[in-house]
């Protein structure tokens, strides 16, 4: 039995032609891109082309990429670097309930240095109020942090209005664009974001690897010390192989986003087909909101993720409950949570199934077919 991926947000397979150019980087490219002989140079020019694919990817600049050990660093960097770079103008900081800990455990321990938090609310659906964060501006706001797609519902938050408003304060304006980079169109100009955070490994790129974007108006402190790498944003030596091979999942991505987007909305709209017609009972977590095609978080009533997650497992489809870094854990999502009630049984009873590169139509229906069986099963 060949197992389902149904998991694409929690991380995607390498794409072929990723691992070919990173092999062949491995050994042709071994050189340290800071030493000056040819040895280095060669390695220098992958740096020098990835920056220029990454910035043009989002409409940027080379100089504002920072290459990072992945979505979790970059937002470390975006958040306590602007913290402690411009405390003395102001101390608060407003973000949503529904970030990834990356973001959220970023935010609570800067609350424990002396730093204020406001955590916006969601509506039923997932999407933050604008209104609400309107209110919540204050004399003091240094930063808002708002995700562009959350990872647990596939829900889009306003990015464009929030970079709107805040044209009119000097908070800065960060956004998690893990989830969004490689299905929405980014454009940092467009939107008025001063950072933004990509994750490889989510785009068919190697783990371990992402960059901040940081306009050149942003004052960011260093969190670590040492060489001249990333004009001193970031030392440390590069990891030469794993960034060519993250250029090359740029381009495809970029090459790809508006197929790839197409083909992801067929998988799921013919996946919750199958399962309406095994008559399953089932609802769409954030269903009226702006979400996108790869990731479509449903609710089981009668269930638990436990039980579901198991019998999937068995059955060959992996398929997650909400943020991968959580999974695994009986506790209930802090998206769902936030979006319904702690106590609503949809905190408990919801998968999140996400669609990408391992899959095709037919392993799909597969999936369908077997998780329609067992949620049947398992909710009587
Ligand atoms: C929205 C979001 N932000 C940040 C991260 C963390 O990225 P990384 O795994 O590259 O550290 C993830 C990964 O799950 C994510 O989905």
């Amino acid at each position: 039995m060949k197992a389902i991926y149904l998991d694409h947000a929690a991380t995607t397979p390498i794409h072929p032609k990723v691992a070919e150019v990173m092999t062949e980087s491995l050994q042709a490219n071994f050189g340290n891109p800071s030493s000056v002989h040819s040895f280095g140079r060669k390695a220098r020019q992958v740096l020098d082309k990835a920056r220029a694919v990454a910035a043009a990817s989002i409409s940027a600049t080379e100089k504002d990429i920072v290459f990072t050990s992945g979505g979790t660093e970059a937002d470390n960097m975006a958040i306590t670097g602007v913290a402690l770079a411009n405390q003395t103008k102001g101390k608060h900081i407003i973000t949503t309930k529904i970030e990834h800990h990356a973001t959220l455990h970023t935010v609570e321990n800067l609350e424990k240095q002396g730093f204020e938090a406001t955590y916006l609310d969601v509506n039923e659906d997932g999407a933050i109020d604008i209104n609400q964060l309107k209110s919540a501006l204050r004399d003091d706001t240094i930063l808002v942090t708002v995700m562009m797609v959350n990872n647990e519902t596939g829900v889009i938050q306003p990015i464009a209005e929030i970079g709107q408003l805040l044209e009119e304060h000097k908070a800065y304006f960060h956004t998690d664009a893990v989830q969004a980079y490689g299905m929405l169109p980014i454009d940092v100009n467009e939107l008025k974001v001063d950072l933004l955070t990509v994750s490889s490994h989510k785009i068919n790129g190697p783990k371990g690897l992402g960059f901040l974007y940081v306009d050149p108006n942003v004052s960011l402190q260093a969190l670590q010390h040492g060489g001249e790498q990333e004009r001193k944003r970031r030392p440390g030596t590069e990891n030469v192989a794993a960034i060519a091979g993250f250029t090359e999942a740029i381009k495809l991505g970029q090459a790809e986003r508006v197929d790839r987007y197409s083909k992801y909305q067929g998988f799921r709209d013919q996946f919750l087909q199958i399962l309406r017609e095994q008559e399953v009972t089932f609802s769409i977590n954030g269903e009226d909101a702006e979400r996108v095609p790869n990731i479509v978080n449903v609710s089981f009533p009668g269930t638990n993720v436990e039980a579901l997650l198991t019998n999937f497992d068995l059955s060959g489809v992996a398929a997650s409950s909400g943020s991968a870094c959580t999974a695994g854990s009986v506790e209930p999502s802090h998206v769902l949570s936030a979006m319904f009630t702690e106590n609503s049984s949809c905190t408990t009873n919801s998968i999140r199934f996400s669609f990408g590169l391992a899959n095709d139509e037919e392993n799909v229906s597969a999936a369908a077919e077997k998780i329609g069986q067992i949620v049947k099963r398992l909710a009587k």
